[in-house]
């Protein structure tokens, strides 16, 4: 027994509920997907995302019925605070490419305890890859261990970041992250915030810059990057809050100090 839970045996139920859930994602692909828009006609749900919610639902609130549950597609508690055990999902993330591309999605599982990060789960189903973090017990990619997150300098960074936020845009002024986009290595966007987070733990992305996402976008990935010894804050440098839309800014160290001073700070 770790504090107040056992976190062990969450953890036991978490892996194989969402291992479960991603074979019966597989399975759909044989049938027929019916699709939905939301907020607008590129913003798009599935029954696929429906059901999988629903069957993570079921399964945690079976089994842990004092435990709060905040998931996208709004089946589960209106959660208004983040006291006692909390479990954050998106049971798709990455909605657009599971429907064009039946790849390149997640389901990401954060699971608090009075708003402190315990358990961090990314499921690349089609891939059958799993991202994990316990907390103080580091983060691993299906049976390997991560590595701490190591120095890269900004001209040898390859970060994920959407191109929508180079654009002229809404919500930033999209000057503004020209120069850190010219001067580093390369830029990549996958389309899944929970694997692009998932990517930065693993080494993949040095790191991951994006203006609004929710909670359940990044309630994992932030787990599993502090395992690794990153860091992720909003744009501003700030902590992250579990119960709003934020920036992020996902990266290790030394990379996030070095893009605050010299790209963001006093320009955002
Ligand atoms: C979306 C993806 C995408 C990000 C969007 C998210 P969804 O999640 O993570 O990469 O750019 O902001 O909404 O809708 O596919 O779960
Ligand atoms: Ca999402
Ligand atoms: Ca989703």
């Amino acid at each position: 027994m770790i504090g107040k839970s056992d976190w062990s045996m969450i953890d036991t139920y978490a892996k194989s509920w969402i291992k479960e859930a991603g074979s019966r994602i597989r399975d759909s692909f044989n049938k027929k997907l019916l699709i939905k828009t939301k907020s607008n006609k590129d913003d798009l749900v599935t029954n696929m995302d429906h059901e999988t919610e629903q069957f993570l639902i079921s399964k945690i609130t079976e089994t842990f019925p004092n435990h709060q549950i905040l998931g996208e597609e709004g089946f589960g508690d209106e959660v208004k605070a983040l006291d006692g055990v909390v479990w954050i999902i998106d049971p798709i993330d990455g909605t657009m490419n599971f429907v064009h591309q039946q790849r390149n999605f997640a389901i990401s599982i954060g699971i608090y305890e009075d708003g402190v990060g315990q358990i961090g789960l990314i499921y690349d189903v089609v891939n059958d890859e799993l991202y994990h973090a316990k907390k103080g017990q580091g983060a691993f990619f299906n049976d390997t261990a991560l590595p701490a997150l190591s120095d890269v300098s900004v001209d040898e960074a390859v970060i994920g970041i959407n191109a929508t936020w180079v654009l002229e845009n809404k919500r930033i002024d999209s000057s503004v992250l020209t120069p850190l986009v010219k001067q580093v290595r390369g830029t990549r966007s996958y389309g899944s915030a929970a694997l692009e987070m998932a990517y930065v733990a693993a080494g993949r992305l040095d790191a991951y810059i994006t203006m609004r996402l929710a909670p359940w976008d990044f309630a994992a990935g932030m787990i599993l990057i502090a395992e690794v010894g990153g860091v992720v804050t909003n744009i501003k440098g700030q902590p992250v809050g579990l119960l709003n839309e934020s920036s992020v800014f996902a990266s290790n160290g030394n990379l996030h100090k070095e893009v605050m001073k010299n790209y963001i700070e006093g320009f955002i």
